[in-house]
């Protein structure tokens, strides 16, 4: 009886849980566990078409880009697409007042007109895996944490010496299913990736903040970049002879957009996601560590947003800071929203009762198991006051801009202690640099708000004994009054501009060291981090060990289990394929969200002069002209579409694929309703957004008039 209601149960839950659409799959795998299912969802090609290691595949077109984005190679001399905030620090590197590409766009009508980008790479994979067993030779169930990591290691760094491989490529080998798997990569990493081309921040970043995470969408979000390589065909550091990578598979585009209810695939480089949590950690992560992290961002936000409306130099300085705060700021709000709207604690306590059923009903396969929740209850309930501190102080820390160069210039004496005070000259250089860079975008006035204001914020809502005892006494000879203690530091601090770090740095070794570690800044900041350490870092680290440990356990726990779903690893920046279908959706009551914009929706947004919303001359006269050429739809012009595909950060500028394997769009975002899918993905809310190619096309050709690149392309009518 309890086991045919288990099964039911089970069975419920398969119908919407246990769909297709949701999974972040590993390419060498698709052949066992996917492709039957991908076909009948539409696709039209084989799994060894995505993932081959005997002949090219669409994998060998699917970049790493700097490890932080996806880009894929689009013509078969090099010439990679990706998204334009993924480009956009090179962008911003190499503009200026007289040529300021963030504001114009850049394009390279020939190869001699594109910017080099010291630092930026491009990986491919070349192979993939599994190594489970040999890494975790040696082994055992009674082994420590700690023991056990140290002997996987030694086996890791034995593999890495052995695996077959050419001179020039590297070995990566990860963790999956919170370490009960491991998948070795074989990988080649180019070194010189030149800017070839971004529109103007005007359609790049269209919509900025106020759209950043939702849909319906208007964005141009791409750039273009080329890897060159060496003349012996290997990856090299950049050289003015270097010449265009040519590539195995360069993808073919498709002009012929897609419908609702169309398959469609996205492969890239996903970076985190948390998808097999106990139900007490999604609560802890609802109720307790996104509001404390969105709380400290509303009011720093709120601080920055306030001098920069007043002021249009502080508006240039923080525009990015700006943006990195908030784009994380606004996820966190989604997530809180979704994960309640769709009660992910009550789907997983669900999901923990019918395993507890299972558990009990098939005692001797699963007598490990029997504990597990309960253990993970207590390791939850134990760790949550320590993970709201760090997570707390990890965001007051980071927001306070002058620790961070408190914490660069800190490096200086430790670095003369090890090293002896002959290197002084060289750290001297390097902390000159390092302050340099940092008041490029930096304004003290509003720093000094900033750490009145968030430290208020610490004071009040820490317990007592986490403050760090400096700063007590610091209120304690200031009447109690943030604003004044902010004030004397900043009055006393010689890190809070470029003239005062001048100073600071004046002298011999002993001096400008004992000038650094006394600054008041500085003592502070090291003086909170001590506090943090003692009072909850390092408990916290203890915990955490043992949460790991029981973590594990549940992955593989749930993997037995429910032994006929097909499971796949939390995304950890390998490469991953995720399907699905263009798909509308109902963000709320009443409310339906069709799949495609238009360059109409654009013109809709359109506010002439406004920081977010303007839109270029050039490209309203396009419009209002039809001027489509071979991208346009029925008259139209397609900008963005949404699917189901199962996407997080880092797949941003991973490609979009028709049924053929054709790139037909570009990821760029998530609908803020279903930002939560990084923890509980529900194919009712969660899409992801791409940027229409036909669109991308449309700018490069008629905005841009770069033809050269265009006809680099392969493009399928
Ligand atoms: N939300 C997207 C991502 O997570 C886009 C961020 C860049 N755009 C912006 N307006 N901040 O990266
Ligand atoms: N914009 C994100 C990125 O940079 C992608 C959006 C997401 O998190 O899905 O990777």
């Amino acid at each position: 009886m309890r086991k045919t209601i288990s099964f039911l149960f089970l069975l419920a839950l398969c119908s919407t849980r246990c769909f297709a659409v949701e999974g972040m799959w590993l390419p060498q795998l698709l052949q066992a566990l996917n492709e039957k299912d991908m076909k009948k969802a539409g696709m039209k090609i084989s799994a060894a078409d995505i993932y081959s290691i005997n002949k090219s595949s669409l994998k060998d077109a699917i970049v790493s880009l700097g490890g932080f984005c996806t880009a894929e190679v689009i013509s078969d001399k090099g010439l990679i697409l990706t998204n334009h905030h993924c480009g956009f620090d090179a962008i911003q590197n190499h503009s200026s007042l007289t040529s300021n590409y963030i504001k114009d766009g850049f394009w390279a009508y020939n190869k001699d007109q594109e910017l080099t980008n010291p630092g930026l790479t491009a990986s491919f994979v070349i192979r993939i895996e599994e190594v489970t067993k040999a890494v975790l030779e040696g082994v055992t169930a009674a082994m420590n944490e700690r023991e056990r990591q140290s002997q996987a290691d030694k086996n890791i760094n034995g593999l890495k010496s052995t695996a077959k491989k050419e001179a020039w490529q590297d070995i990566l080998i990860r963790p999956m299913f919170d370490g009960n798997k491991y998948f070795l990569f074989v990988t080649e990493t180019y070194k010189d990736v030149r800017l070839v081309g971004a529109p103007p921040a005007a359609i790049g970043n269209f919509g900025k903040d106020t759209d950043n995470w939702m849909w319906p969408r208007h964005t141009g979000d791409f750039s273009m970049f080329r890897i060159y390589m060496g003349k012996d065909g290997r990856p090299a550091e950049y050289a003015a002879d270097n010449v265009p990578y040519q590539p195995k598979r360069a993808l073919k585009i498709s002009l012929r957009g897609l419908k609702p209810g169309d398959f469609t695939m996205v492969m890239g480089f996903p970076g985190r996601t948390n998808e097999y949590l106990y139900s007490k950690a999604v609560q802890q992560i609802m109720d307790v560590l996104d509001p404390a992290k969105i709380g400290i961002r509303e009011k720093a936000l709120h601080i920055l947003d306030g001098f920069m409306r007043r002021d249009e130099g502080i508006k240039i300085q923080y525009a990015a800071k700006y943006a990195s705060i908030e784009n994380a700021y606004k996820k966190w709000k989604g997530e809180v929203l979704g994960l309640k709207s769709k009660d992910a604690v009550g789907r997983k306590k669900a999901v923990e009762s019918a395993f507890e059923k299972i558990v009990l009903s098939k005692s001797e396969q699963n007598i490990g198991y029997v504990n597990l929740l309960k253990n993970l209850e207590q390791a939850y309930t134990a760790i949550e006051p320590y993970a709201y501190a760090r997570d707390y102080y990890n965001e007051i820390s980071q927001k306070i801009e002058v620790f961070a160069i408190a914490s660069q210039l800190s490096n200086l004496p430790r670095a003369i202690q090890k090293n002896g005070e002959g290197a002084f000259p060289a750290l001297l250089a390097q902390a000159q640099a390092a302050a340099d860079a940092f008041f490029k975008e930096y304004n003290a006035t509003v720093d000094q708000k900033l750490m009145e204001v968030l430290m208020a914020m610490y004071v009040k809502d820490q317990p007592a004994a986490n403050v760090s005892p400096y700063y007590k006494n610091l209120l304690a000879q200031h009447d109690n009054d943030h604003a004044k203690v902010a004030a004397a530091l900043f009055s006393q601090s010689r890190l809070i501009s470029p003239e005062r770090v001048k100073t600071l740095l004046q002298g011999d070794a002993k001096t400008v060291s004992a000038a650094i570690m006394n600054d008041p800044a500085l003592q502070l900041a090291a003086d909170m981090q001590q506090a943090y350490l003692t009072n909850a870092g390092t408990k916290l680290a203890e915990l955490q060990t043992n949460l790991n440990r029981l973590q594990r356990t549940y992955m593989q726990a749930q993997m037995d289990v429910f032994s006929s779903k097909t499971f796949y690893p939390d995304a950890n920046s390998t490469l991953r394929l995720t399907y699905g279908n263009v798909k509308p959706y109902t963000p709320r009551d009443g409310v339906q969200y069709d799949c495609y914009t238009y360059l109409d929706g654009v013109m809709e947004k359109y506010k002439p002069g406004d920081y977010e919303f303007d839109v270029p001359a050039k490209l309203i006269e396009l419009y209002n002209k039809k001027d489509f050429g071979a991208y346009g739809a029925n008259g139209r012009q397609p900008v963005c579409f949404i699917a189901s595909n199962h996407t997080t950060g880092g797949n941003s500028g991973s490609p979009a694929l028709d049924a053929n394997g054709n790139l037909v769009g570009l990821n760029f975002d998530r609908v803020w309703e279903g930002t939560m899918s990084d923890i509980n993905y529900d194919p009712d809310i969660c899409r992801n957004i791409m940027v229409d190619i036909r669109y991308v096309l449309f700018i490069v050709d008629k905005f841009a008039g770069a033809k050269n690149l265009i006809a680099e392309m392969t493009i399928v009518k």
